[in-house]
């Protein structure tokens, strides 16, 4: 996570800053004890699990596992690169960053922002386009569709002219490098040479993050050539699949609403949002992505999927579905007939017509169930095998056992299988878990429980610096089972041999996992113990982790004993043996 800033330097400005006062310039903060306490910014939450150390200077949050210094804070909330955050903090509590990190940090900074910077020229032009008086084509174009003048404006929409340089020209003489033009994706290198404007002759919808910077474009034609849309390529500001369009101006209505709906198109967006349904979402073409829900996730856990009614809409749904339960989202579905998008239905229908249908959206498993039916023949045994099985995968993504056995209740009674079949069938799946790609894969299950041992013992170190010494005669980073505490355990020896400070806001700046440092902060939210019985537990720490780790290593040499039998290969057998048989002995 540090990259080229040195080490001390983060040190040095996180122990001047407060992050209490940094987050309550966002949030109000309630004391709560020795901490702080609020509704979380990264969820949508009833009471507030969110909690602020002043002590420790880090936050964690109960609910979504969320969890950070001050860095980290700033990075998530504003969506700032790690170099701005420490930037800003830096001048805020007025330690100077050394000349030789400055150009670097202005570099990776000002790339981002000379591209915004671009992107926003390139809008203002493309709006004034649309605005002058010759683009009666387009501006007819728009009103046919049902977009008001207003939504135009609050949109930024505008217009493309047809000409190969009209951009270029523009930009060029406002100083704007080709170089830049070209990593901003706005022009595309000629075979002969010299730069041409990618977007002509087109509608501009430009893309926004959710700080409403713009961050890349869609370009639709005005008739019915195709390509119908031109996008942005990815970019060093730009990646599709970690964008939700429009999420800008609907994030507050979907946290209000705590629910979203979520279309395809850029329209589809458009036309509700400007009649009054707000709490939407467009995942832009097909496929919604991981990125996406985990942004969504932040204000909402329940979506109600409109997607085109057309076979590729279908498919892009059923994928969905997946993901998302996968993620914990409550999910519905409003099935459109064929041909029939959200915008078409507003248009011909009215708002009312798409809230009503909203509100009667169906579960999953209804959408899915029917969807099935409509693909294969429920009649034939090997139609009604293959629906029973495309149902269980979904229904297999659901955690907790109670919602597991009511679908698979329902399963039962919806196509007259006896229960205790589709329980069987539910059983042989388990571990599985399908990957995005729709194909179902084994691998250990999501959050393999963390000895509570190991978790302990970090909060205990992390509390007391002598106990590290104890701790590190006693065991050593290996000696931890789970990946995030050997990590921890060891970072924390390096830094006491170096004699540097441990306190958990500086000691997360060295993981550049998420995980790691959520775990550090987890821990030390964690109730205290007192003198006598942490001693104690200390002790006992040490020894469970010890006969765990012992465990894990007979259970390993036993694997390779077996391989080598296999091979035939005497001689690390022996040597594999006689390493067994001291172990044991350890053990004993
Ligand atoms: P649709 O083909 O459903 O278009 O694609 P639409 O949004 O209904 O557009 P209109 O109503 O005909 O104007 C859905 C989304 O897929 C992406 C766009 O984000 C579009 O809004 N798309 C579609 C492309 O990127 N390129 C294309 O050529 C088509
Ligand atoms: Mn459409």
């Amino acid at each position: 996570m540090a990259g080229h800033i040195p080490e001390n330097l983060l040190e040095d400005i996180l122990g001047r800053v407060d992050i209490v006062e940094i987050i309550s310039g966002y949030i109000p903060l309630k004391k709560a004890g020795a901490n702080f306490k609020t509704n979380c910014p990264f969820h949508h939450e009833k009471t507030a699990s969110f909690m602020v150390s002043p002590e420790r200077q880090i936050y964690h949050c109960f609910g979504c596992g969320e969890s950070g210094n001050a860095f980290k804070f700033l990075m998530r909330h504003e969506r700032m690169e790690f170099p701005e955050a420490v930037e800003m903090l830096a001048k805020k509590c007025g330690v100077s960053l050394p000349d030789q990190d400055k150009p670097e940090l202005a570099r990776a900074a000002s790339l981002s922002s000379q591209l915004y910077k671009v992107n926003e020229m390139a809008v203002s032009f493309y709006e004034n386009n649309l605005h002058t008086g010759s683009a009666s084509l387009a501006i007819n174009y728009l009103s046919n569709r049902g977009i008001k003048l207003a939504t135009i404006k609050e949109f930024r929409l505008g217009l493309a002219t047809s000409g190969w340089d009209n951009l270029i020209n523009f930009l060029r003489s406002a100083n704007v490098s080709l170089a830049l033009l070209e990593q901003a994706g706005l022009v595309l290198p000629k075979d002969s040479g010299g730069y041409y404007d990618r977007f002509r002759n087109r509608i501009i919808f430009p893309v926004f993050d959710m700080r409403s910077r713009v961050i890349g474009f869609g370009a639709r034609v005005m008739d019915n050539s195709l390509p119908k849309y031109i996008n942005s390529p990815e970019t060093p500001v730009y990646t599709k699949g970690r964008n939700l369009f429009g999420f800008n101006l609907s994030k507050d209505f979907i946290r209000d609403a705590d629910s979203a709906v979520i279309v395809e198109g850029y329209l589809d967006f458009m036309i509700p949002y400007q009649e009054g349904l707000k709490n939407i979402v467009a995942s832009q073409g097909t496929a919604l992505t991981l990125e996406q829900i985990k942004l969504l996730k932040r204000y909402t856990h329940n979506v109600v999927m409109i997607y085109d009614g057309d076979t590729a809409g279908e498919i892009a749904t059923l994928r969905s579905l997946d993901i998302l339960i996968d993620e914990g989202i409550n999910v519905k579905v409003v099935p459109l007939p064929k041909g029939m998008d959200p915008d078409a239905l507003v248009r011909n229908e009215g708002i009312n017509a798409l809230k009503a249908k909203v509100e009667k959206a169906a579960s999953f498993f209804d959408y899915k169930l029917d969807v099935l039916k409509s693909r294969h023949d429920i009649k034939d045994a090997h139609g009604k095998t293959k629906i029973a099985s495309e149902m269980l995968l979904t229904i297999n993504k659901f955690d907790n056992a109670i919602l597991r056995g009511e679908y698979a209740k329902r399963l039962s009674e919806a196509m007259c299988i006896p229960e205790q079949y589709i329980l069987e069938e539910l059983g042989k799946l388990k571990p599985a878990v399908s990957t995005p790609g729709g194909q179902p894969v084994s691998f250990p299950r999501k959050n393999p429980q963390i000895n509570p041992a190991e978790k302990l013992l970090i909060k205990f170190m992390l509390e007391e610096k002598e106990l590290i010494e104890k701790i590190m005669r006693e065991l050593s980073p290996s000696d931890f089972a789970d990946a995030r505490t050997a990590k921890i355990v060891s970072v924390m020896q390096d830094l006491v041999g170096q004699g540097k400070n441990i306190e958990p806001s500086v000691l997360m700046n060295y993981f550049s996992e998420d995980d790691a440092s959520q775990l550090v902060c987890e821990t030390m939210f964690m109730p205290a113990l007192t003198e006598q019985t942490r001693e104690k537990a200390v002790n006992d720490c040490i020894a469970r982790i010890k006969i765990q780790s012992l465990k894990s290593r007979r259970e390993h040499l036993h694997m390779q004993i077996k391989s080598a039998q296999s091979l035939g290969d005497e001689g690390k057998l022996n040597s594999l043996i006689q390493e067994f048989h001291n172990l044991i002995k350890k053990g004993d």
